[in-house]
């Protein structure tokens, strides 16, 4: 069984659990699927544990400790989540090959891509799983992996309890809207706190609470503004996202600070830019100093080489892509 995925960046953030084992969010999320850069993924059942990872250009790229037990952590989480809606026969242990394209310690979470590549072939392991199952599998590894199971705007969203109780739902496929998104890595240093680290510590925030509580309308005005290709809007409600998120990460305990002065610099030239030039650009970060600049067709060019001329930094490239998806069964 081999799959392929890509990662996602998320325009209303998930960040908090309502359970850190079974990774169920403490609220809903959104985000658009990337084209690129992809990570295949082969699984098949096995005697004993044998895991195997590569770098694009084909040399190891070793699993430490840690890796390896969230790797079998997650299958196992599967299992039950499988076998609860009566699928039988599930190997005990695999064999997994993972073939990453995504460059090392760029700022682009490429635990989204993985696991969803991994649920993505864990689903084709067991007989007819609908998206939403297949979404479920990928959420238990890395929750924002969740929302890579359909391609284009993919809400992550919580029904109810229990291990299924928050899935994937297209809100809009990729043919809907292209969207650019144009990746300026400040920094290659390894970050020091993960987000599976960060997730559990989140409600210290005295600022938890409300962001939970408004992010029921975030959600509506993000979907809104995807389904009318209303940019402005996006870019308003998506923009007060990030911040709040970094806000809450800043001041709970441990406080995280994942954005560097080379991002705020970024920030406020590219928001005398976006003014000037009356680009269609918004910016988004996840847990780390990386800025995404979302921008529309007409302003592409000009975002890019924006990005060029921040010195010291490295620029990728990506748009709107189509999900994890099976290669080979
Ligand atoms: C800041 O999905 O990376 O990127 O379940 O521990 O793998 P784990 O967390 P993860 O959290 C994503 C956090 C974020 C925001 C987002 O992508 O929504």
């Amino acid at each position: 069984m081999k799959a392929s995925s890509s990662p996602n960046i998320a325009l209303i953030k998930y960040w908090g659990n309502r359970d850190e084992e079974l990774r169920l969010p403490a609220a809903d999320s959104v985000s658009m699927v990337l084209d690129t850069p992809t990570v295949e993924a082969s699984v098949e059942a096995s005697e004993t544990w044998k895991i195997q990872s590569f770098h694009a250009d084909g040399s190891d790229a070793p699993q430490s400790e840690k890796s390896i037990e969230r790797l079998k952590k997650h299958w196992s989480l599967c299992i039950s989540y499988l076998e609860g809606i009566g699928q039988t026969d599930l190997p005990s242990a695999l064999k997994i090959d993972i073939r990453s394209g995504i460059p090392p310690a760029i700022g682009i979470a490429s635990s989204a891509a993985v696991f969803s590549c991994l649920g993505e072939a864990y689903g084709a392991l067991g007989k007819n799983l609908t998206r939403e199952q297949v979404s479920i599998l990928s959420r238990l590894g890395s929750g924002s992996a969740g929302r890579n199971s359909f391609g284009g705007y993919v809400a992550l969203e919580n029904h109810g309890n229990g291990i299924g109780s928050a899935c994937g739902k297209q809100i809009a496929s990729e043919a809907h809207w292209i969207l650019h998104d144009i990746i300026i890595v400040p920094s290659r240093e390894e970050k020091k706190v993960g987000s599976t680290e960060g997730h559990a510590s989140a409600a210290t925030s005295p600022l938890f609470a409300a962001r939970i509580n408004d992010i029921p309308r975030r959600m509506k005005e993000c979907t809104d503004a995807l389904l009318t290709k209303d940019f402005e809007k996006l870019q308003v409600i998506s923009e007060e996202d990030a911040l709040d998120m970094h806000r809450c990460m800043e001041t709970q305990t441990p406080a995280l600070h994942y954005l560097s002065e080379v991002t705020h610099s970024i920030l406020r030239e590219l928001e005398g830019v976006r003014k000037s030039d009356k680009l269609n650009v918004l910016y988004t970060m996840d847990a780390g100093p990386t800025v995404h600049l979302l921008c529309t067709e007409d302003s592409v060019r000009t975002v890019e080489d924006f990005a060029a001329a921040q010195k010291g930094c490295t620029v990728f490239k990506a748009k709107t892509g189509g999900g994890s998806k099976i290669v080979s069964l």
